[in-house]
């Protein structure tokens, strides 16, 4: 079967860092530009170590008449029904979609919008982040997932995937991947926001701990009604090691929040607090962080 060519509508780190791979491991990556580019190629750069490695990738816009078969979205979560909706022209009736975003209840608004979309869903822990325009840093390997709830086995494009993305494996059961990850966002991102602080005082702070503790509670009953009872046991632990293993970082909301630009929190805290009013549980402490949040945001 022929390669498919992927469109990356998303130029931010992530976005920059799968377009460079699918490119360099053969495969066809095209970036989808806002409206106003004129360019026809434009030049990726991702550092590595000491490595530094450019790829001219081409270029098309809304304005231009090319179909879109497969297109990889690794925008902002608030960009994504918008940004989607600017070139839905382009898009192919049945066109494979895949999210590559922070956040949840995405998937499901496209869905809603463009049913005959092919939607899958993938989480990465690859480490990148930008040192300028479409400039990044690839500063820790990590593992992605994708995959499709109800799709044991993977489409032929995986195959792509797994050429180019080193630890990219097809998760039959996604959806426990994106709730694993939900639930420490819910409880890493927030915190580190309003508190202003790098991820490892989360564990060294005793205030900031017992925090923690009584968010990790609260997430953990509304990830046990949703049914993710694996998830909400194992949360304690699987946040004490994420801020462990990121102690230095600024979380991406606590970035957001710094830099006054706006957050991803109704995606991650609001989605969260969605479905707790959906199965009728509270939720005060996710409620008053997201409240805070936003409060900041205005
Ligand atoms: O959003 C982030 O920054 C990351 O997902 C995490 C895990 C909170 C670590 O910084």
């Amino acid at each position: 079967m022929q390669d498919a060519h992927w469109h990356v509508l998303g130029a931010g780190a992530i976005g920059c860092l799968f377009a460079q791979a699918l490119h360099r491991s053969g495969s066809s990556a095209t970036l989808v530009m806002r409206p106003g580019t004129h360019q026809r190629f434009l030049p990726v750069i991702v550092e590595r170590g000491d490595q530094r490695c450019e790829a001219q990738l081409p270029v098309i816009t809304a304005g231009d008449d090319e179909l879109i078969s497969h297109l990889l979205v690794t925008t902002k979560a608030y960009d994504v029904r918008a940004a989607v909706a600017g070139i839905a022209h382009l898009l192919n009736d049945d066109c494979v979609v895949l999210l590559l975003v922070n956040g949840m209840g995405l998937a499901e608004q496209l869905a809603a919008d463009w049913p005959r979309l092919d939607i899958y869903c993938g989480t990465t822990t690859e480490g990148a982040y930008a040192l300028g325009a479409r400039h990044i840093r690839h500063a820790g390997r990590g593992q992605t997932r994708i995959g499709k709830t109800g799709l044991a086995t993977p489409p032929p494009w995986f195959a792509q995937w797994s050429r180019a993305v080193d630890h990219c494996v097809w998760d039959g059961h996604i959806a426990n991947a994106l709730w694993a990850k939900l639930a420490v966002n819910c409880i890493i991102n927030p915190l580190t926001a309003v508190h202003g602080c790098r991820n490892g005082e989360l564990g060294q702070r005793r205030d900031l701990a017992e925090q923690v503790a009584l968010l990790c509670d609260e997430v953990s009953s509304i990830c046990r009604a949703a049914g993710f009872g694996d998830i909400a046991q194992q949360l304690p632990s699987t946040v004490a090691a994420v801020i462990a293993g990121t102690a230095d970082n600024r979380s991406s909301m606590l970035q957001d929040v710094e830099c006054e630009r706006r957050t991803e929190i109704e995606y991650i805290t609001g989605y969260l607090l969605e479905v707790a009013d959906q199965l009728g549980i509270a939720a005060p402490r996710n409620r008053a962080l997201l409240e805070e949040i936003q409060h900041r945001a205005h």
